[in-house]
């Protein structure tokens, strides 16, 4: 049997991809309202195949608990957030879900951390809680996740994953228990090269989106359209830029290259910088909207509004986002009260400032900033009507009233 820790959105449809590929699955998270949703038949969040791959999991027979299982296999994920401060990884959920797991696991358990984490977390803060709890008898892997909000389900099928253990024999067993619904190639490996592979990969995107938001800003300055020159630069065949942006969010690509900066300050300058070049983007977005604001003669800052507040489209998750990003430089900088802001996928209130219907939205606003492409309106800009559109997504299409980053 396996047990999940932690049934967020990559704990949760990971145990539902196991149960209903035929593995015995139980799901622990100390959220009891979560697991009381959960039980009650409902997902905690929107995702496109989630509903459906929830039905099979539970016909299957999974079952979901506050209480940590006595089984073979335990799979954490949990969060890992870093410190504000010193940029380093804040591993104290990973800790505790571990501490936890060593109190009731049988002899000869493997302990799989699936969280994301920095290179050398699991040496120095796991391996020592099975020293204090003289339990060397259970094996530790790490197998960090792959997949992007929005097209979970396919990608846990297809996506290739690593799997890092200590003793390779014990990889196998993990690397087999993902190959029941894995389809991708599934690559062995240390502890160490798994945890930091991860990281790495997380650090390659966000440095890629930070080079293009500069040339954003350089073709701004110099006149040129960035989108095509980035579109007509890519037909190289050794050149892949991602697309400018209104900044980076989520719980990945603005998180973890920050492990990389804490724990090497003196050496990851170049990604230092391209982190801070992304953060910069909310700002420059806003820079724009004043600019297009005064060309278009709006004088009133009430009368312009943001479209989305998730990170990415088609998602409900909201974390990191630089819509909220935005919101808080507009609060700092004291310019005005907080925009109105409207988003389809969100229903909770996340900010004071919400809507939650377009029409109420729209009303007496002359200007929109689509700051998430989500598929409502994506490519639609007449879903805005002749409103001013700032466009830091390159979403709308190239109207007159449409004002690129
Ligand atoms: N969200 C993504 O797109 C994504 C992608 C790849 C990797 N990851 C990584 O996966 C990990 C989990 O991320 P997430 O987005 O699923 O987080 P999340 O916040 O959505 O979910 C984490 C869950 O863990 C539960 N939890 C925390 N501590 C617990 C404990 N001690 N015992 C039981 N339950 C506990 C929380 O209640 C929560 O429901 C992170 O390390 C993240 O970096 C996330």
């Amino acid at each position: 049997m396996v047990n999940v820790i932690g049934l967020g959105y990559i704990g949760l449809p990971t145990a539902l991809m196991m149960a209903s590929h035929g593995v015995e699955v139980t799901g622990t998270d100390y959220n009891k309202d979560l697991v009381a949703m959960l039980n009650a038949g409902r997902t905690t969040f929107k995702e496109e195949g989630l509903d459906g791959l929830f039905a099979d999991a539970v016909r299957a027979g999974i079952r979901f608990t506050t209480e940590y299982q006595k089984c073979d296999i335990y799979i954490v994920s949990v969060p890992t957030p870093y410190d504000k401060v010193d940029k380093k990884i804040d591993p104290s959920y990973v800790v505790a879900a571990c501490r936890t797991v060593l109190e009731v696991a049988p002899e000869g358990a493997v302990l799989v951390i699936e969280s994301t984490v920095s290179p050398n977390t699991i040496d120095r803060f796991v391996r020592p809680l099975l020293e204090e709890a003289n339990r060397q008898d259970v094996s530790l892997v790490h197998a960090p996740e792959r997949i992007i909000p929005g097209n979970m389900v396919y990608e846990l099928l297809h996506n290739n994953r690593t799997i890092g253990a200590d003793d390779p024999e014990v990889g196998e067993r993990v690397a087999k228990l993902y190959a029941s619904f894995c389809q991708g190639e599934i690559a062995i490996t240390d502890i160490r090269t798994a945890e930091m592979t991860k990281v790495v990969e997380n650090t390659y995107r966000a440095v890629n989106i930070a080079f293009a938001n500069e040339l954003a800003k350089v073709c701004r300055i110099g006149g040129m359209d960035v989108y095509e020159v980035i579109r007509i630069a890519n037909k190289h065949p050794r050149v892949n830029i991602l697309q400018p942006g209104p900044g980076v969010g989520g719980h990945c690509i603005p998180v973890d290259p920050w492990f990389l900066v804490g724990d090497y300050p003196e050496t990851a300058n170049f990604i230092r910088l391209a982190l801070q070049t992304n953060f910069s983007m909310p700002e420059y977005v806003l820079r724009r909207a004043h600019e297009a604001m005064e060309e278009h003669g709006i004088d009133d800052p009430s009368r312009v509004g943001i479209y989305g507040l998730t990170y990415k489209e088609d998602v409900d998750d909201v974390r990191e986002s630089p819509t909220l990003q935005l919101l808080e430089v507009q609060a700092e900088h004291l310019c005005g009260a907080p925009m109105r802001v409207y988003d389809p996928w969100v229903e909770r209130d996340e900010v004071p400032s919400q809507v939650h219907s377009m029409d109420e939205f729209l009303d007496g606003l002359d200007m929109v900033i689509v700051m998430v492409g989500h598929s409502e309106v994506k490519g639609k800009p007449e879903a805005f009507g002749d409103r001013i559109l700032i466009d830091p997504r390159n979403v709308m299409g190239n109207g007159a009233n449409v004002c690129k980053l």
